[in-house]
């Protein structure tokens, strides 16, 4: 008995395999799901990195800012799938004058880019996956704590504060449908996107030192068994909410 046996998922934000969401399908299909992936610009590399997947799954072309893309995403989900449980939301990015120490002289211009992508596609994408999700359902995002100011992650880190507070609205909006959305508020991990943020060895430094449970920078388990958890059965009365898989750094005050 698999914790997503029968479910029906979908899974964005895979470009290497070194992706969280590369891990997230992976458990999610040792787990017994169906899943569908998504892919954003590259799509033959997505293809390729599918692959690697135990069992792999189609993947449908997603940029979040492109509205006609994500007004025909149901209909594009449907021919592999007749509905969904689950939505995995594992996209960020930031222009590179967004982050990186550069905060008091980013431009609105780049600064809406970022939010576009890392903020209001939660949003977006939960509507366009909407007529596909019933009673039941989860929607799961990635954020990184957005409760103070770190160093190096600037605007980025505005983005995640608003991704943390849309989580909540879509909660609220989406809970009389019996559709819950959380967050799991990961630790940092060495992946494409955190590659390109200037000064990210300042978290890996510091964060396997501080974290109560030590830190593994490679081991992104631990991230895609809490998105699991969050998209099988075992949390119907849990939305809204923002758990925390980062060693118990964010506990911590010293
Ligand atoms: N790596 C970390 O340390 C860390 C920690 C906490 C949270 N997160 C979050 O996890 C999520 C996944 O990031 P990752 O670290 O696995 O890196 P990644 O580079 O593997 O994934 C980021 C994904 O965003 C996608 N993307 C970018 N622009 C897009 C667009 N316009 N439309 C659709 N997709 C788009 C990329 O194609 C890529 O697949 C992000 O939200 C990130 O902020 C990462």
């Amino acid at each position: 008995m698999g914790l997503l046996d029968g479910k029906r998922l979908l899974v964005t934000g895979v470009i290497t395999d070194q992706s969280i969401a590369f891990a997230v399908a992976r458990f999610a299909q040792e787990q017994g799901a169906t899943v569908v992936l998504t892919g954003f610009g590259r799509l033959s590399l997505v293809e390729r990195v599918a692959k690697r997947l135990p069992d792999p799954p189609p993947v449908i072309e997603l940029d979040v800012t492109d509205t006609e893309q994500l007004d025909s995403l149901a209909e594009r989900v449907r021919a592999h799938v007749d509905g969904l449980d689950g939505v995995l939301h594992s996209i960020g990015n930031a222009p590179a004058t967004a982050l990186g120490g550069n905060f008091l002289n980013t431009t609105w211009d780049d600064v809406s880019r970022a939010v576009h992508v890392s903020t209001y596609s939660y949003k977006a994408l939960a509507m366009a996956t909407l007529p596909l999700l019933a009673p039941g359902s989860a929607i799961v995002g990635l954020t990184f704590d957005a409760t103070v100011a770190w160093p190096v992650y600037d605007w980025m880190g505005v983005a995640k504060a608003g991704l943390e507070s849309t989580n909540r609205y879509l909660a609220s909006y989406l809970g009389p449908k019996g559709i819950r959305v959380n967050l799991v508020s990961a630790g940092p991990l060495r992946t494409m996107a955190a590659k390109s943020i200037p000064g990210f060895e300042e978290f890996e430094n510091t964060w396997p030192a501080r974290a109560p449970l030590g830190w593994e920078l490679t081991d992104h388990e631990p991230t895609a068994k809490a998105c699991v958890a969050l998209m099988s059965d075992l949390f119907p009365a849990t939305t809204g909410e923002i758990i925390h898989v980062d060693g118990g750094f964010h506990a911590t005050g010293a």
